[in-house]
């Protein structure tokens, strides 16, 4: 017979990450951040790439990071309703900014401070243990236009003591934590993932690589100080994953899917097992990219490795070695390849539930460390009746059907999984569009694209569902 329950002590919950929730961007001296900045509409794409340069607010364009659903002042009623949920854990981020609003002083901001610990401690009230993000898709405007974000090594110090701060002040609140939100985003996104914008004729590729180095040892040398600092902190990466399927048994689409996998699994290859791989080695020696690096770099990379593996899956991708393949659908950021036996949301993004259970156990199987599921749901639009409330059955049989399939990596093939945060628990901004109609969340807000609404808060169908299945420990999907 199989077991229908997960491990005792499952973490379940929802995430959502500040700049698309927080709203309130200007309130407490904190400071202008690149997401902030990105508005809704067609410039969002060429933005968030780092192709067109928008440092500040633009006459004639709607940032919807401003109010976002404003829950800088609206978190205590939405942490109830997570507690109503029975959330044991909310994945939630720090705006950077709240904290050093240009980002290089050296005293924080204790408004900032003070604003995450009471939300830590409201969570803590029902029970519900924060996973925290110290950046998702953030960083400080004034950081980007002194220093070239990312590129530049001094980002190394201005983090460290972001971390620091982060640590000492919330020891005891806090003991998960990721230090940046997919940081393969870096090579599709790199305005969003490393405040990195491209004058015309720059060699891109040396420069995402140079940052990505520079926040990878950023992310060692964190994990360091969350250990020393707390040695009950447990420090996680995050990736955006979702495995490539070959378009065809050819060789040449088996190497291609292999490849395309690589630029994803790089990153978590030096983050969990502490090294350079060898593949990316040979691949700037052939482009001709040279790292620039520190003496010390390669040993705190080796000698602080993360102790868990968190991360995205929204869907599986399909990758061919033939250029004349070209039948491409959307996905998270970066587009892939269709998959025939696949359907998809609104937006394209193919959904395949088996794809988590293939994910996972290629994750677990390459690394043997623990993971966690930080976001994972279905987007979509939807129609709220006069007293707000959806029947999201949809948003209900996607997230069965991914529940299903993670129970199945967990009981049958025996992956070590922490837990499970859906992606905006409670709608929010979409990352990336910038709108409030592609939602995902178990409450509603009433909120539309142009930022009109009264951001009332209301239940869908799926939050009674949510409910039950924490209640179960998962029984309650057959
Ligand atoms: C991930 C991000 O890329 O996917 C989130 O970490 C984002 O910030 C989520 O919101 C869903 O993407 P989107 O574009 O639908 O908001």
């Amino acid at each position: 017979m199989t077991k229908l329950t997960f491990p005792e002590g499952f973490l379940w919950g929802g995430a959502t990450a500040a700049n698309q929730c927080e709203g309130a961007y200007d309130a407490d001296g904190r400071g202008l951040a690149n997401v902030d900045v990105a508005p809704i509409g067609p410039e969002r794409g060429p933005v968030i790439v780092g192709k067109r340069k928008m440092f500040d607010f633009e006459e004639g364009y709607h940032y919807p990071a401003k109010v976002g659903i404003d829950m800088y002042n609206r978190y205590k009623e939405d942490i109830a309703l997570f507690g109503e949920m029975g959330f044991k854990t909310y994945r939630l981020s720090i705006a950077w900014t709240r904290i050093f609003p240009k980002g290089d002083e050296l005293e924080p901001n204790e408004k900032g401070l003070q604003f995450y610990e009471d939300l830590f401690k409201e969570c803590h009230k029902y029970g519900i243990e924060p996973l925290v993000t110290i950046t998702h898709f953030d960083c400080p405007m004034h950081l980007i236009k002194e220093y070239g974000g990312w590129r530049n090594r001094k980002m190394l110090e201005f983090y460290e003591r972001l971390c620091r701060t982060l640590f000492t002040r919330y020891k005891g609140l806090v003991k998960y934590w990721l230090t940046f939100n997919e940081i393969n985003m870096i090579l599709h996104a790199p305005f969003m993932g490393a405040g990195l914008y491209f004058e015309e004729g720059e060699n891109e590729e040396q420069v995402k690589y140079q940052a990505a180095h520079h926040e990878l040892v950023a992310s060692a040398i964190a994990t360091k100080i969350a250990h020393e600092i707390d040695s009950e902190n447990k420090v996680g990466c995050m990736l955006a994953a979702g495995q490539y399927y070959p378009n065809t048994p050819h060789p040449r689409d088996v190497w291609e899917a292999i490849n395309l996998d690589r630029e994803g699994y790089f990153f978590v290859d030096v983050q969990a097992r502490g090294e350079y791989p060898n593949y990316a080695k040979k691949e700037w020696e052939r482009k001709g990219i040279e790292i620039a690096m520190e003496e010390g770099d390669l040993d705190i990379l080796k000698e602080h490795t993360v102790d868990f593996i968190s991360f995205s899956y929204y869907s599986s991708r399909v990758a061919s070695g033939d250029p004349e393949v070209k039948d491409k659908t959307a996905g998270n950021i970066f587009a892939s390849l269709k998959n025939p036996y696949l359907d998809a949301s609104e937006w394209g993004w193919q959904i395949d539930p088996l794809g988590l259970r293939i994910t996972l156990n290629v994750i677990w199987d390459r690394y043997q460390k623990p993971l966690f599921i930080v976001e994972n749901g279905l987007g979509a639009v939807d129609t709220p009746d006069e007293n707000g409330y959806v029947e999201d059955d949809y948003r209900i049989n996607y997230l069965a059907e991914h529940v299903k399939t993670m129970r199945d990596a967990i009981n049958e093939d025996g992956v070590e999984l922490w837990g499970y945060t859906t992606w905006g628990c409670i709608d929010l901004v979409s990352a990336g569009t910038g709108e409030m109609k592609k939602r995902y969340g178990f409450i509603y807000v009433d909120l539309d694209n142009d930022g009109k609404g009264t951001l009332n808060r209301s239940k869908k169908k799926s939050f009674d569902w949510y409910k039950e299945v924490i209640a179960t420990n998962g029984a309650s999907v057959k």
